[in-house]
């Protein structure tokens, strides 16, 4: 078993790198080099030359070396895929193989006992390495409900998951997972909180999937050629997502990339990357874009100009913004921390916008600084902005542009909300400049809306207002 995922591995760079996949011979030698062999076995082992299999094995680690940016030989291959964390080679906790068992392909002929040095069967496997451990509770049983929709029932091929910094994107996606699971071939979470590059994600998935059948020739080469040509990645990029994407076709995938917006440039939400990310834009059209069996689920507290445009063209692209939590379903954040004051508890929802993460850390402080008197922690409303929210709200201050501090400034004035014309009237500025510039608000979910009486009116949650003050 180890065996066959290094040399599926290796088939998958190989198999970017040149275009063709493993002969029999380089298949050998990857064997016999994990097994400690030396060359001239290898050669007997195969009936040839010892000198035809070292002038192979040269050109195999090259290659090898080339298409993964590792330098891989003879004397290293072990301690290389041990280090770069190969699949059930030493991440066995990390890299569950949930169900090792063929599905799709006909049981061998009886008699056949040719030994296979790789196959292309399907696995059900899920890498769980950047799944987050902790206490991730979480009940949102309707969410769950339009997400499982979504996902199975419409097939739905990208699907985000957004709103604030701790309103639950990433408890949401950890209640959903147990319960899609099953219906995928293969599962990955990956965080961009590390900032990868999509070079690195798509290497690995290619390493992770289960290889695409060869005999399927590829249809989409084309579309990657010129969609690759117009946003100019290396070609080699697009070669890597267009084996991705038949993979995505060929079987069931399940993709989840949590902290989407660390890739995103929060001083440009038009369509913006952070520099060397704009690639992921093509990934994320192409996924939502193309036809095929496989699942994207994107978290983020910034919506990526790409979520719009999609979701509004495409009916297997989906979005879902996390309203804050009412009161019933935040009951066991403030009851397990013992608090008081049951009536008042509606009121410190209300502050913080039913934003779990936000609740969490107040109902810590009122335990430990108030005796649990909720009525006492809101006698003072200056604390309102305890120093870690005021931390999470400092990061998205920080990335406003001048304009959007003087709209939220305006907004924080107000506790019933304020119109766009209002807006207009208050604010000395170019008009269409002003309007994306609440736009830009409520794509980092700082600014909610409401419709009264035929009017669209802005606001802000009291802790943001109240930080707001603070601010200005
Ligand atoms: N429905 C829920 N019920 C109770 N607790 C919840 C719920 N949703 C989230 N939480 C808790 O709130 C905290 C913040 O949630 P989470 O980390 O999922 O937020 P997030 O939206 O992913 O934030 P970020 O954008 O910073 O990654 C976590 O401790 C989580 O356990
Ligand atoms: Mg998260």
């Amino acid at each position: 078993m180890e065996v066959q995922q290094i040399i599926e591995w290796a088939d998958g760079l190989v198999l970017i790198q040149t275009g063709k996949h493993l002969d029999d011979l380089e298949a050998a030698i990857l064997l016999g080099t994990y097994q400690n062999q030396k060359y001239s076995e290898i050669a007997a082992g195969y009936n040839c030359s010892e000198p035809h299999v070292k002038k192979v094995a040269y050109l195999l680690w090259k290659t090898l070396s080339q298409a993964s940016g590792e330098d891989i030989n003879k004397s290293n291959l072990r301690s290389t895929c041990q280090r770069l964390q190969l699949p059930t080679l030493s991440n066995s906790e990390e890299f569950v193989a949930i169900d090792a068992v063929t599905q799709t392909n006909s049981p061998p002929p009886q008699g056949d006992t040719t030994p296979k040095l790789y196959s292309t069967e399907s696995l059900r496997r899920i890498d769980r390495t950047d799944i987050p451990d902790g206490d991730y509770f979480c009940d949102r049983q309707e969410e769950v409900a339009t997400l499982k929709n979504w996902i199975l029932e419409d097939r739905s091929n990208l699907v985000s998951i957004l709103g604030i910094s701790g309103i639950g994107k990433t408890a949401l996606a950890l209640r959903l997972l147990p319960e899609i699971q099953d219906n995928f071939d293969c599962v990955i979470w990956r965080s961009l909180r590390t900032l990868p590059s999509l070079s690195s994600i798509l290497t690995y998935l290619t390493q992770f999937l289960p290889p695409p059948n060869p005999d399927i020739r590829p249809l989409t080469i084309s579309y990657y050629s010129t969609v690759a040509e117009a946003q100019n990645p290396s070609h080699q990029l697009a070669e890597q997502l267009s084996l991705v994407m038949e993979c995505f076709r060929q079987h069931r995938c399940l993709l989840i990339l949590d902290d989407v917006q660390a890739i995103l440039n929060p001083h440009n939400l038009v369509g913006g990357y952070k520099p060397g990310y704009e690639s992921y834009r093509l990934l994320f059209k192409t996924i939502g874009e193309l036809s095929h069996n496989s699942c994207l689920i994107m978290n983020s507290s910034i919506m990526p100009q790409e979520v719009i445009e999609l979701t509004n063209n495409n009916h297997r692209v989906k979005c879902l913004t996390l309203p804050g939590l009412i009161l019933e379903s935040a009951q066991d954040i403030l009851s397990s921390a013992s608090l008081l004051d049951a009536d008042n508890w509606q009121e410190l929802m209300n502050i913080y916008g039913g934003n779990p993460g936000f609740l969490k850390i107040v109902s810590r402080t009122i335990k430990d600084f108030f005796g649990g008197s909720v009525q006492q922690y809101l006698a003072n409303k200056s604390i309102l902005v305890l120093p870690e929210i005021k931390h999470i709200l400092d990061n998205f201050w920080q990335q406003l542009s001048d304009l959007e501090k003087q709209v939220m400034g305006r907004l924080s004035e107000s506790e019933s909300g304020l119109s766009m014309t209002d807006l207009l009237e208050n604010i000395n500025h170019n008009s269409s400049e002003l309007l994306l510039a609440v736009q830009c608000l409520q794509k980092r979910f700082l600014v909610d809306n409401i419709q009264q009486e035929q009017q669209t009116l802005f606001t802000l949650i009291p802790v943001i207002r109240e930080y707001t003050r603070q601010c200005r």
